[in-house]
């Protein structure tokens, strides 16, 4: 049995008359014992996968399997046990810290949800989550801007591990402080993911940080996975021309066969209508055949790429 997979999972975004297939056919499997990073550039559709994966939008078709069960089919009791079991961070804990309450009553409001525990239980889980996360007692009494932004995403952190889930969300959830911040949060989260058996799903831009932390990536680009495989086959050896530039691109990381690297331009509308492999615009290995026809995502020696080039 797979913790999480989506088999054929499509979204369609409409604005004005211009459809964008944010996820278009994705195939995604995560276990509660990986730390998976999904990569990929502004706007290639990852938030929607996690917002697809936390029911918070309906998917055009397609299914998402949590233990053997659709998503979109389950009962009440099994949807309760599914939020339970998933904790997420987005990047700004602003808009996750009710800016009313203290400390103390975010954190706790999980608990009161979903399970029944004593005052006295509930301030031990909470004190041992705070001490994990290495945040001071005192906080408790505070209000969300009274805290730090690093002291506040470790907030919002605590709050989303409290149910100790088997999996955590995480939405660029480092990428608005500053870099020692991000370090010693990461540091702290790798520890209780092992005390815990926590898996991960990070989202990010920071290649860096997905080298250091994760077992398994997937390279998203216009709604489309093009690359997935173990970490260190990535960073060794990445297949797809995109990840060829992505890990190419890392400020201080250098290949020695390091390729040409094009400039990284925001893409614009006429890359979403292609045809073929959407990629095509930016590909120096580009051939006629990719100009009108999708290509797969291939297996390939344990490894799935999605290009003509395999
Ligand atoms: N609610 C929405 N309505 C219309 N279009 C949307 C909506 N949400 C996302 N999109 C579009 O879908 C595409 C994917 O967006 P998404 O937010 O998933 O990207 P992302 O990879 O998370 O980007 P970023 O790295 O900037 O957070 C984008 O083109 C975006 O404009
Ligand atoms: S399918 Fe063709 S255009 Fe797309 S990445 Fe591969 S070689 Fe480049
Ligand atoms: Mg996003």
């Amino acid at each position: 049995m797979s913790f999480l997979k989506t088999e054929a999972l499509y979204k369609t975004f409409k604005i004005k008359k211009f459809l964008i297939p944010a996820v278009e056919n994705l195939n995604m499997e995560i276990d509660s014992t990986d730390f998976f990073a999904l990569v990929g550039e502004s706007g290639s559709g990852k938030s929607t996968v996690v917002r697809l994966i936390l029911r918070l939008i309906k998917p055009d078709s397609g299914k998402i399997i949590f233990k053997d069960k659709n998503l979109w089919e389950m009962s009440k009791e099994d949807l309760k046990l599914f939020h339970q079991s998933i904790g997420v961070v987005f990047q700004d804990p602003y808009a996750s810290l009710n800016p009313r309450m203290k400390v103390y009553s975010i954190v706790e409001e999980p608990l009161k949800i979903h399970k029944k525990f004593t005052p006295e239980e509930t301030e031990s889980i909470i004190n041992r989550i705070f001490s994990e996360l290495g945040l001071d007692k005192d906080l408790l009494n505070r209000y969300p801007h009274q805290l730090s932004g690093g002291q506040r995403q470790r907030v919002a952190i605590a709050r989303a591990l409290i149910l100790e889930p088997e999996i955590l969300l995480a939405d660029e959830p480092l990428s608005a402080l500053d870099i020692s911040l991000q370090a010693s949060i990461l540091n702290q989260l790798i520890q209780i993911r092992e005390k815990r058996n926590l898996g991960i799903l990070l989202i990010t831009h920071d290649l860096n940080i997905v080298r250091a932390v994760s077992n398994r990536i997937g390279v998203m680009h216009l709604g489309r996975i093009v690359e997935e495989a173990e970490t260190k086959e990535i960073f060794k050896e990445p297949m797809h021309p995109y990840t060829k530039i992505l890990i190419n691109s890392i400020p201080g990381y250098h290949r020695r066969d390091r390729t040409k690297v094009p400039q990284i331009s925001t893409e614009d509308r006429n890359s979403w209508i292609l045809k073929g492999c959407r990629f095509y615009n930016r590909c120096q290995y580009r051939m006629d055949i990719c100009r009108e026809n999708i290509p797969e995502l291939k297996d390939i020696n344990g490894r799935k790429v999605r290009c003509f080039l395999y």
